[in-house]
């Protein structure tokens, strides 16, 4: 009996660290963004305007996790895996509009979606003030 519990215990522990692997494997993948996305340009000009309606888009629906300044340090950073993105990396000069209008449109666990939240016209205001929060970023 007590040979069968430490055997199911053993087996369970097997599980969870499986799972546990599963995931960190899933979420490490590299996000991947669909070619007909990536080469899209931003329909907007780049005013401050529209910077500014991108800013009181972000500090209402992205700073809980991406933080004030972008850093991915917002109050429910810590208990997120894999952590929220770093606006403000030179990493993100890497990025296209397009790749970061996808990202926004359709989220990855535990990012939220937002197709269905902003409009087009929104998504592609955020990309413009997420763009101000690297400055080296390319225009
Ligand atoms: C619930 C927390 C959460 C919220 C809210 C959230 N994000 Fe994220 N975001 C994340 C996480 C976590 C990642 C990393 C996901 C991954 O790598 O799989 C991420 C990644 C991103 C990326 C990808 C960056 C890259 O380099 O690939 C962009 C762009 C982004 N978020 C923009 C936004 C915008 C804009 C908003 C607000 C409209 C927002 N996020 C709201 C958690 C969040």
């Amino acid at each position: 009996m007590k040979h069968l519990s430490i055997t199911r215990f053993g087996s369970l522990l097997i599980a969870f660290s499986l799972v546990c692997i599963g995931r960190s494997m899933a979420q490490s993948k590299p996000w991947t963004v669909p070619k007909e996305y990536a080469s899209l340009t931003n329909p907007n000009t780049n005013n401050q305007q529209e910077i500014k309606e991108g800013k009181t888009l972000y500090t209402a629906y992205c700073t809980p996790c991406h933080g004030d300044k972008g850093k991915g340090d917002g109050v429910a950073a810590a208990s997120l895996t894999p952590k929220p993105a770093d606006h403000s990396s030179p990493t993100m000069i890497n990025e296209t509009d397009g790749n970061l209008f996808y990202k926004i449109t359709e989220g990855r666990t535990p990012m939220p979606q937002f197709k269905t939240t902003l409009t087009e016209k929104q998504r592609w205001e955020l990309v413009l003030y997420i763009r101000t929060l690297c400055k080296t970023a390319k225009k």
